[in-house]
C-alpha cells in the first residue's frame, strides 16, 4: 500500500530532517511509528500523505507516485491524514462544509455529498454537530476524521491525534481507529501515547530522521529493554508483567488489551490452584 525508497527530507531551512527510510505498509496493515520529539515523525507523516515530497528517493501510495502532480486528487482519495491539532484540519464555521469540501473537490454530485454527509456523521455520532466554533478539541477532532472517512481512502496517516484530548477523548479517537482497522483500512499512526501502540501489527522507531527499528507486536515483550534503551517508554501492563516475570511469574500474554491480560492472570492462578 505504501513504499517508501531512500527517502531523504530536506526542510527549504536546510535542516536534514529525514535520512534513508526504506518503508513498506502492506494493505490492511496497522504500522505506529513512535520517536522523540523533533525525530521526523511528522515530516514522515507529511510525505506519506503526499504533502511534502521527498528531497531523495521516492514514494509510493497503492502505486501512486507521490511527487506526480496529475495524480494527486487520486492520491487524496486514497490517503488520508488526520493532524495532531484538528483546527489545522477544519476550516469552515459548518461541520457539513469541512466533511463536504474535499468531496466536491473530488467531484460528487450535491445529492452524492449529502449521502455521504448523512452516512459518515451518524456512523461518528457527530450528526448533531453544527459549528465547529462550538466545539470541543475532541469533538473537533471527530469531525476532522469523519472529514478525511468521507473520501473513502484506502489508508489513513495520523499524526499524534489525541495529542489535545483528555483520557476519554484518547480512548474514544483510538477506539474508531481500530474500528477502521477493522473495516480493512492501513493505518499509520504516529503517537506518543505508549499505550495506543499495542494495537499495532509493527511499531518503527524514529531516531533523528533515522528508522532506528521495528518490533512487531508478538515481539514486543521480549523487546522490552531493547525498546526502553531507545528511549522509549513501555506500556504499563507491560511493565508490570516484566517485573512480575522477573520474579519468577510468567503469565504467557498474546493480545495486550487489559481483559485479555486479566483472562491470561485468572487461567494462570486457576493452573496453580490445580497443581
Ligand atoms: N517547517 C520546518 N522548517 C524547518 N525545520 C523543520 C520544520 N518542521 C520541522 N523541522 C525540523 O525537522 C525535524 C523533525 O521535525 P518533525 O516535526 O518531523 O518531528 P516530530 O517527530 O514530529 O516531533 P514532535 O514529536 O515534536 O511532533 C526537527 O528537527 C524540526 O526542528
Ligand atoms: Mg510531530
Amino acid at each position: 500500500m505504501i513504499s517508501a525508497a531512500g527517502v531523504d527530507y530536506i526542510y527549504p531551512s536546510g535542516k536534514h530532517a529525514l535520512t534513508g527510510i526504506n518503508l513498506e505498509v502492506a494493505k490492511g496493515e496497522f504500522v505506529a511509528v513512535v520517536g522523540h520529539n523533533g525525530s521526523g515523525k511528522s515530516t514522515l507523516a507529511n510525505l506519506l500523505a503526499g504533502l511534502e515530497k521527498p528531497s531523495k528517493g521516492r514514494i509510493l501510495v497503492d502505486g501512486i507516485n507521490t511527487r506526480d502532480k496529475k495524480d494527486f486528487l487520486r492520491l487524496r482519495k486514497t490517503a488520508g491524514i488526520v493532524f495532531q491539532n484538528p483546527e489545522n484540519q477544519l476550516v469552515f464555521e459548518k461541520v457539513k462544509d469541512d466533511i463536504s469540501f474535499g468531496l466536491k473537490n473530488m467531484g460528487f454530485t450535491p445529492e452524492e455529498i449529502e449521502t455521504r454527509i448523512a452516512a459518515i456523521t451518524h456512523k461518528m455520532g457527530i450528526e448533531h454537530f453544527t459549528s465547529s466554533f462550538e466545539l470541543s478539541m475532541g469533538q473537533k477532532q471527530r469531525v476532522a476524521i469523519a472529514s478525511v472517512i468521507a473520501m473513502g481512502p484506502e489508508c489513513i496517516i495520523f499524526d499524534e491525534p489525541t495529542a489535545m484530548l483528555d483520557p476519554k477523548g484518547k480512548k474514544d479517537i483510538h477506539n474508531i481507529i481500530i474500528e477502521l482497522h477493522k473495516q480493512g483500512l492501513t493505518i499509520v499512526y504516529v503517537t506518543n501515547v505508549i499505550d495506543e501502540v499495542l494495537a499495532a501489527d509493527r511499531i518503527i522507531i524514529l531516531e533523528n530522521g533515522v528508522i532506528k527499528g521495528e518490533v512487531k507486536r508478538e515481539e514486543l515483550f521480549d523487546n522490552i529493554e531493547h525498546l526502553r534503551a531507545t528511549g522509549l517508554e513501555t506500556p504499563v501492563i507491560m511493565d508490570i508483567l516484566f517485573r512480575l516475570k522477573q520474579r519468577g511469574i510468567n503469565i504467557v500474554v498474546k493480545r495486550w488489551t487489559i481483559d485479555a491480560v486479566v483472562e491470561n492472570f485468572i487461567s494462570y492462578i486457576d493452573e496453580l490452584k490445580q497443581a
